[in-house]
């Protein structure tokens, strides 16, 4: 493992103070950073409205081995209600979620419905009801009446090998989601240096899609084994990382 995964935050946020806040009211000293901890306890140090988009891929209630509070929606549905309050006012969240459990999304949800991605897996042998399913569920909700910045398409491809990123190869995570996809989306809902938040940020993915395309980000995730590979991924794609310069 790199040296630098001794820079990943442990444990809790400060509080918010005045001194952390600064103009625009976004908490700047956790940004494009990979934070270790409970999201259900770091997102109440987030401002109100001051997160752009929030994307992400939350434990889907399923028992998948070596994902934390996978056992039930518990922590999603806890978190919720953080998520739309530190959203601006007209604004995406968008996640992934299990096709399987897919009617409990929309129960105890503030967010209103916008659109649905499929994210095609051709090699995908999990087994369904009708045999085995070959696609993955992102649903995209809105606050308020948010504009997408660029229109696109609604179905994407999944990578071609499982766990496994072309310009990376193996990602040591259960559930990595492919980067590309992640792109597209930030550029059809987010532009340049807008705030993007994932509370279950797993291997990375989400920070790395930001950086790659020029957002800020703010990634949470509990278990200090996925913080460092999101460390070592980033390390890896951005060697003139500056991580120094970002503590400050
Ligand atoms: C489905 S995975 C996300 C995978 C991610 N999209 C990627 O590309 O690697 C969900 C992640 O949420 C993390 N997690 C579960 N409960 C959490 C919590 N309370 N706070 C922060 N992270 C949590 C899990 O450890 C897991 O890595």
């Amino acid at each position: 493992m790199i040296k630098f995964i001794s820079k990943i935050i442990r444990g809790d946020l400060p509080r918010i103070s005045k001194k952390m806040v600064n103009n625009n009211g976004i908490m700047f000293n956790s940004i494009n950073r990979v934070i270790h901890g409970d999201s259900l306890k770091l997102i109440k140090n987030i401002p109100d409205e001051s997160v752009d988009v929030i994307i992400t891929d939350p434990p889907y209630g399923l028992n998948k081995k070596g994902i934390e509070n996978d056992n039930n929606l518990n922590v999603f549905f806890k978190i919720l209600p953080d998520c739309y309050r530190v959203l601006k006012k007209d604004s995406f969240f968008i996640t992934f979620f299990s096709t399987k459990l897919l009617p409990k999304l929309f129960e105890n949800n503030q967010f209103t419905y916008f659109w649905q991605f499929i994210l095609y897996c051709p090699n995908a042998s999990v087994r369904s009801p009708i045999g085995f399913t070959k696609y993955m569920s992102c649903f995209i909700f809105k606050k308020g009446n948010p504009k997408m910045v660029n229109w696109r398409k609604d179905i994407f491809n999944d990578t071609p090998g499982k766990m496994v990123e072309p310009d990376e190869g193996f990602i040591d995570h259960p559930t990595p989601k492919p980067k590309h996809f992640i792109k597209e989306i930030l550029t059809m809902f987010t532009k340049e240096n807008d705030l993007v938040l994932d509370p279950f940020l797993g291997s990375g993915s989400t920070a790395l899609a930001c950086k790659q395309t020029n957002r800020r980000s703010i990634g949470f995730e509990i278990k200090k084994e996925y913080c460092m590979l999101a460390e070592e991924r980033l390390m890896k794609n951005f060697k003139d990382l500056n991580y120094e310069e970002r503590k400050s």
